[in-house]
């Protein structure tokens, strides 16, 4: 991977608190998030709950969530005393520095953002102007800590090379070379885009009306199973080589699954199920994908009988997320001509 200028090997990532995390959640982002963790990266993992209410959440609900998810994190292997865990909210300089960052960026920047066309669907007017300005929050998130490397799933490419393109910017507008880093996009393993079991060209998403089309890491032994015998597939047997999945989407994305779960490249799972039917596939998928994701559901339950430990939990990790953000974020005030009272 490559080297990042000055800047130290900091990793940084993030995951909306707005409901269950699923196979895609885990395999495109939080596998990964651990195995960075146990290597030689310091690792900052933030709940993002500032991008979870550019969309409506039940106020009722949205602190249940951010203890969710930080369950889930722990549930994962994330590790406290490894990683800084913490929840955006609780470290003002994320909302401070964006501020700047909406300065910087260019409305036409954010008109080509896929996500936001996505998201609005046809009635973006009626969109909040936060979920139009998500990504300058999400550069904010990565540039307050100088991060180096982010890893992600597929989706969020364009929100990647936003931030790049906003670092670069705010570089030469404030004749600050080299101030914040051009961020590293960290999108690899076999299950960058996992997608719906139910139809295969579209991403595995929590808010797919079908329960039936993603793996929620809540699920028991007996749902997942269930899921992944139902999944759609075609009639035909998987293929010998990568190149017999072109047009076959939903043999691509289980064989993309079983390769992640068993840390396997996609090319070594079809030669060793080449030639063979899905009805003997699937139930070696659903044993592996059992095996991998039922514990986690146990361990998060564990977790979350103790919402106290939690919380110190989060406010730990804030404190050390300010420690790093903060003397960052004084630095860009100072570069744009900002007073600072402090
Ligand atoms: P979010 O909360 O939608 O998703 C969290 C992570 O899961 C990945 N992901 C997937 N990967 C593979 N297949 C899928 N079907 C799938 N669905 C989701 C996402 O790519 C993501 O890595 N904007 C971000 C959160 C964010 C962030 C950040 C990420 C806010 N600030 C700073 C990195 C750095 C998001 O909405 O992720």
């Amino acid at each position: 991977m490559a080297e990042t200028g000055a800047h130290a090997r900091r990793v940084f990532s993030g995951v909306q608190p707005s409901g269950n995390l699923h196979l895609g959640n885990y395999l495109g982002a939080v596998k990964r998030f651990v195995e960075m963790q146990e290597e030689d990266y310091e690792t900052i993992y933030c709940m993002v709950d500032l991008h979870a209410i550019t969309v409506w959440q039940d106020p009722a609900q949205l602190k249940t969530a951010i203890r969710e998810l930080a369950a889930a994190f722990m549930a994962c292997g994330l590790d406290p005393e490894k990683s800084i865990l913490f929840n955006q909210s609780q470290a003002p300089a994320h909302a401070q520095l964006a501020w700047i960052f909406n300065c910087v960026a260019r409305i036409g920047w954010m008109n080509r953002m896929t996500q936001f066309k996505e998201k609005s669907g046809k009635n973006a007017e009626a969109s909040s102007l936060g979920l139009y300005c998500y990504p300058a929050l999400m550069a904010a998130d990565i540039l307050a800590y100088h991060a180096t490397h982010v890893p992600v799933g597929e989706d969020q490419k364009q929100h990647l090379e936003l931030t790049r393109d906003i670092a670069i910017k705010f570089n030469n507008d404030f004749s600050a070379p080299g101030f914040f880093p051009e961020v590293e996009p960290v999108i690899e393993g076999a299950a960058t885009r996992v997608m719906s079991l139910r139809d295969g060209t579209k991403k595995m998403s929590k808010s797919d009306p079908s329960d039936l089309s993603r793996i929620n890491l809540t699920d028991d032994a007996d749902a997942i199973s269930k899921k992944i015998r139902k999944a759609k597939t075609d009639p035909e047997p998987l293929p010998e080589a990568l190149s017999g999945l072109d047009g076959r989407p939903e043999a691509r994305n289980l064989v993309g699954i079983y390769a992640a779960l068993s840390g396997k490249g996609a090319a070594e799972v079809l030669a060793e199920w080449g030639g063979r039917e899905f009805s003997a596939f699937k139930p070696a998928l659903a044993d592996l994908a059992v095996e991998m994701v039922a514990p986690i559901a146990g361990r998060m339950r564990a977790y979350l009988a103790d919402p106290g430990e939690i919380d110190r939990i989060l406010g730990a990790g804030a404190m050390k997320a300010r420690a790093i953000s903060e003397p960052i974020l004084e630095k860009t005030y100072d570069l744009v001509g900002l007073l600072r009272s402090a």
